[in-house]
């Protein structure tokens, strides 16, 4: 992964200081706002949360099929803990350790996970994830962003992220770039405490052409 993991950015892979940390900012506003206007989950559906991390995520969803999977231990014994019964939590890569479950997934979500990866990274992570999701199934991805005319303190903020890859609006669309998505995308600048730009790319089959 590309990000900073030494000294003070050692705090953020604790679960505890990390969620303290995304609630002191804003996050119970924010993961809210993605859940219902972006994510829109509908109860029973089955769900991948890729790097869920503490899964904070699960306190706003409806009842439904949940699987996380985080390449962090710690942050996945925190999510069994807090919510064992809610779900399935897997210690793993989710570019490599789901293949028994191709095809499955209505939903998959990707949050603020694509600023940690390479292109290379994210580019196999994709693929694997198309095989894994059903016909009529849809990835969701949320990050932060570059934009142009953006405030110095977002910027700031930007270039403290302990991720190395936060991209312009065409970068992360390249990422999906061959794997027949319909991509739409959608710009928030208003989801935590302080003003923050943040994309989103929600990426759905094509469908497929009719024959005769
Ligand atoms: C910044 S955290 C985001 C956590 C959570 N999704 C959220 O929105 O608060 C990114 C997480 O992705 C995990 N991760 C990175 N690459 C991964 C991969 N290939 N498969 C599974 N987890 C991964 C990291 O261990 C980290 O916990």
């Amino acid at each position: 992964m590309a990000q900073r993991i030494s000294g003070l950015y050692q705090l953020v892979r604790v679960p505890l200081i990390y969620k303290g940390l995304m609630f002191a900012l804003g996050a119970d506003n924010a993961i809210k706002r993605y859940v219902n206007e972006v994510l829109e989950p509908a109860p029973g559906m089955k769900m991948l949360d890729v790097g869920c991390g503490p899964a904070n995520i699960l306190a706003y969803l409806p009842a439904l099929d949940y699987t996380g999977i985080d390449l962090n231990e710690k942050h996945v014994d925190y999510a069994r803990a807090f919510y064992g019964n809610r779900g399935r939590f897997i210690v793993g890569n989710a570019a490599n350790d789901l293949g028994q479950d191709e095809h499955s997934f209505d939903l998959i979500n990707v949050s603020a996970l694509l600023h940690h990866l390479s292109d290379s990274e994210a580019i196999t992570m994709f693929a694997s994830l198309k095989r894994l999701l059903k016909p009529n199934g849809r990835i969701v991805t949320f990050d932060n962003v570059w934009l142009p005319q953006q405030r110095v303190t977002v910027k700031l903020i930007n270039k403290l992220d302990s991720g190395l890859n936060i991209r312009w609006l065409g970068g992360y669309l390249e990422l999906l770039n061959g794997l027949d998505f319909d991509v739409q995308t959608r710009v928030f600048h208003d989801l935590l405490r302080i003003p923050y730009d943040h994309i989103v790319m929600i990426a759905r089959n094509s469908p497929r052409p009719q024959s005769g």
